[in-house]
């Protein structure tokens, strides 16, 4: 596994991962981070048919194949799978991955059992997706190759304990890749997730605003503007526990202190239900390290120096 990870890190710029997000990472977005030398993912359910989401890997594929035609060095992607037993088009979803070969295949909302063989079959590397130390427990022992920790602060449904606990809590009983996500918006946050002891890091919020999502442009414009005063913490959209932009909910017509604290309410309004990430809008406490709307190489470029720079900081003694 460590030949494997030496690979992985010798395709990437810096260990970060554009990460899967609903609505919002399609593939202009996941090639836009490969050219920029990062890993670059979406989860399946963003293909709203199944011939979209051929198309969406047959075009992924199909660039990897004429870069590595070309020489170029790109960063590896990633296909985010839902493993849930009530999500119906699993099964079909697997034959495209046979058949498009994704490097790394992200399992998330569910075991990442059903899958782990098929990927393997063709040499693909899996990732379960994971926000607590049982579950990442289960999934080691499920003979995954790495785990992708999600920890407080997170954009979407978010994690609980911080990454300096989490890490060295996993390390104990897993030795394979780490990927860890959270409110990673700086790149000396990045050294310093290698410094505890993981291997890459996982981001999603500060990926929204770039110019290559699938983000509505008031959605990048509002995450601009946003602090992380901005956020509300509620699970009464989805069961879960996500942090969303205190602006969105208002402009859905609804009031933001209605939602912290319940486990349900009426997200009705005048035009009909209120869907989360559709209608209203997610973000992670990374929100703070997003400046501007721009493309992926430039936030990369961000991220890229200020990892430099951590490079260069010498330790207390
Ligand atoms: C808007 C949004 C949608 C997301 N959707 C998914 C998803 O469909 N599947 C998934 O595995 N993770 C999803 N995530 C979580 C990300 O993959 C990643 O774990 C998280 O964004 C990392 O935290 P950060 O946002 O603080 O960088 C989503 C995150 C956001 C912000």
């Amino acid at each position: 596994m460590r030949d494997r990870l030496g690979a992985l890190r010798g395709q990437l710029r810096l260990p970060l991962i554009a990460a899967p997000m609903f609505l919002v990472s399609g593939p202009e977005l996941v090639l836009a981070a490969c050219r920029a030398r990062i890993g670059g993912a979406f989860p399946a359910p963003n293909a709203r048919t199944l011939d979209v989401l051929d198309a969406w890997l047959g075009q992924i594929a199909g660039q990897h194949a004429r870069w590595a035609a070309a020489g170029e060095h790109v960063g590896p992607w990633a296909l985010n799978l839902v493993t849930h037993r009530s999500y119906d088009r699993l099964g079909a979803e697997l034959e495209l991955v046979e058949r498009h070969r994704p490097p790394i295949v992200i399992t998330a909302l569910g075991s990442p059992a059903p899958v782990i063989e098929r990927i393997h079959r063709y040499g693909g590397l899996v990732i379960a997706d994971v926000n607590s130390v049982a579950l990442a427990r289960k999934a080691a022992q499920a003979g995954v190759d790495g785990l992708a920790l999600v920890c407080a602060g997170a954009g979407g449904h978010t994690g609980y304990l911080s990454p300096f606990a989490f890490v060295p809590a996993v390390r104990r009983f897993f030795d394979g890749l780490l990927i860890v996500g959270g409110a990673i918006g700086h790149g000396g946050a990045v050294r310093a997730i290698e410094l505890l002891g993981a291997d890459l890091v996982y981001a999603g919020t500060p990926f929204i605003a770039a110019t290559e999502s699938l983000a509505p442009d008031r959605y990048r414009d509002m995450l601009v503007r946003a602090t992380v005063q901005d956020l509300v913490l509620s699970r009464a959209l989805t069961g879960a526990d996500a942090y969303y932009l205190r602006e969105s909910i208002l402009a859905a017509g609804l009031d933001p202190d209605a939602l912290v604290g319940k486990e349900k309410v009426d997200w009705s309004n005048s035009q009909g239900q209120v869907k989360a990430w559709r209608d209203v809008w997610a973000a992670g406490q990374g929100v703070e390290c997003v400046r501007a709307v721009e493309p992926v190489a430039a936030i990369v470029e961000r991220y890229a120096t200020e990892y430099d720079a951590a490079l260069a900081v010498p330790g207390f003694h």
